[in-house]
């Protein structure tokens, strides 16, 4: 298997620097999805993907597993928010080999986000800078596309996390009714509730990472995940996900405030708007790419310690996923050495290729 994943990889790397490296990130990106999607729907067609990458069949998967927010994960490895927003593919990125995909953000109305281009690439760094600002159809769309995808067997055992944030027309001080309303209809298909309160890329989300801004929105989504409990048995863990750009005091103020108001744990972290020193890419390129939330390797220490944080201040039994700058097997070994449940990443898939879940999965193992 490890002289198949270096010729995958080998192949991916070749077409990354001959061709998609040319192509505007968010063109690659949707061809990508479409590509995911047209090979998904083949008659076959997920068996094909799997064997290409390397995938075991999730129904007659061999390897032992571990049970985080109450289902079984064979690999500790899943896709951040923000690749498939819309929950256009989750099993096909399933198929590729995470243990787990995020889909969303999605938010109570459909928006187009800000204009483009809007993602931009830091080749010598490996990193991304995006301002997408939530461009997504709406959570009415994510509902009617995972309810499909929940209709088979299959469909109903994969792990999906659903991802929600604030619509940008929704005044800060409508956030929580803004959010309800998402959680309501998704609530019903996800593995788990994320509230993201991190994306430097909607006007003023990030303030509502206060606590007195926070409660009433966690509060919301929790009162109707007790609902979904009620009317399906069945958990609906949620989960908040923070900036790495909060305090220390701020992290610490977020835990203790999710562990009060009964969340399932952190997801950590967003996007940085931050540019560190450590950056290889010329200033005055990055200065020219203007506003936006930095991933990659260059978060990886910030992103290390807000999971130390967490750790030490949530209490046990918390769940904490841990998200930025990880792109290797060892940094997968690292976050869980740390404290971490389980470990997401986004942008090492662009950089790394579709290989890259399965590649890191083999080489990590199920538990780590
Ligand atoms: C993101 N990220 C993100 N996060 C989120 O909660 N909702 C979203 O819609 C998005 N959208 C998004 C778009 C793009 C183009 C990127 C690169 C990132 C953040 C992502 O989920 C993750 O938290 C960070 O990118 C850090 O992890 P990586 O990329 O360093 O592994």
């Amino acid at each position: 298997m490890i002289a198949h994943d270096d010729a995958r990889h080998g192949l991916y790397d070749a077409l990354f620097r001959h061709v998609l490296r040319r192509i505007e990130p968010e063109r690659a990106h949707r061809l990508t999805v479409r590509a995911l999607a047209t090979a998904h729907a083949l008659p076959g067609g997920p068996a094909l993907l799997r064997s290409v990458f390397g995938t075991p069949d999730p129904m007659r998967d061999p390897r032992p597993s571990r049970t985080v927010l109450g289902a079984e994960h064979r690999s500790p490895l899943g896709l951040a928010a923000g690749f498939d927003k819309d929950g256009e593919v989750p099993l096909a990125l399933l198929d590729l080999g995470f243990g787990h995909v995020e889909v969303g953000t999605v938010t109570a109305k459909e928006q187009p986000g800000n204009p483009r281009p809007r993602s931009f690439r830091l080749v010598a760094d490996r990193a991304l800078v995006n301002r997408m600002g939530f461009n997504n159809h709406g959570a009415q769309a994510l509902a009617k596309r995972l309810a499909r995808a929940r209709r088979s067997e299959r469909g109903q055992r994969a792990l999906i996390g659903v991802n929600i944030g604030k619509s940008k027309v929704t005044a800060l001080e409508d956030a929580a009714e803004d959010y309800r309303f998402s959680a309501r209809l998704l609530a019903p298909y996800a593995g788990y509730l994320a509230i993201n309160v991190s994306s430097p890329n909607t006007p003023g989300l990030r303030d509502l990472q206060g606590v007195e801004m926070l409660r009433p929105i966690l509060e919301a989504v929790v009162q109707e995940a007790d609902a979904a409990r009620t009317r399906f048995r069945r958990e609906v863990p949620v989960l908040v996900k923070i900036a790495p750009d909060l305090h220390d005091e701020d992290v610490r103020a977020v835990a203790q405030l999710a562990a009060e108001v009964g969340l399932a744990g952190v997801i950590a972290t967003n996007t940085t708007i931050a540019r560190p020193e450590s950056l290889r890419t010329e200033r005055s390129m990055i200065e020219r790419l203007g506003a936006g939330g930095l991933s990659g390797p260059v978060l990886a220490p910030r992103s290390t310690e807000v999971l130390r944080l967490l750790r030490a201040t949530l209490p046990e039994g918390s769940v904490i996923i841990s998200c930025g700058g990880v792109t290797t097997a060892q940094d997968v070994r690292d976050r869980l050495a740390a404290g971490a449940d389980l470990v997401q990443g986004y942008t090492a898939m662009i950089y790394e290729g579709p290989t890259w879940p399965g590649r890191v999965s083999r080489e990590v193992g199920p538990l780590g």
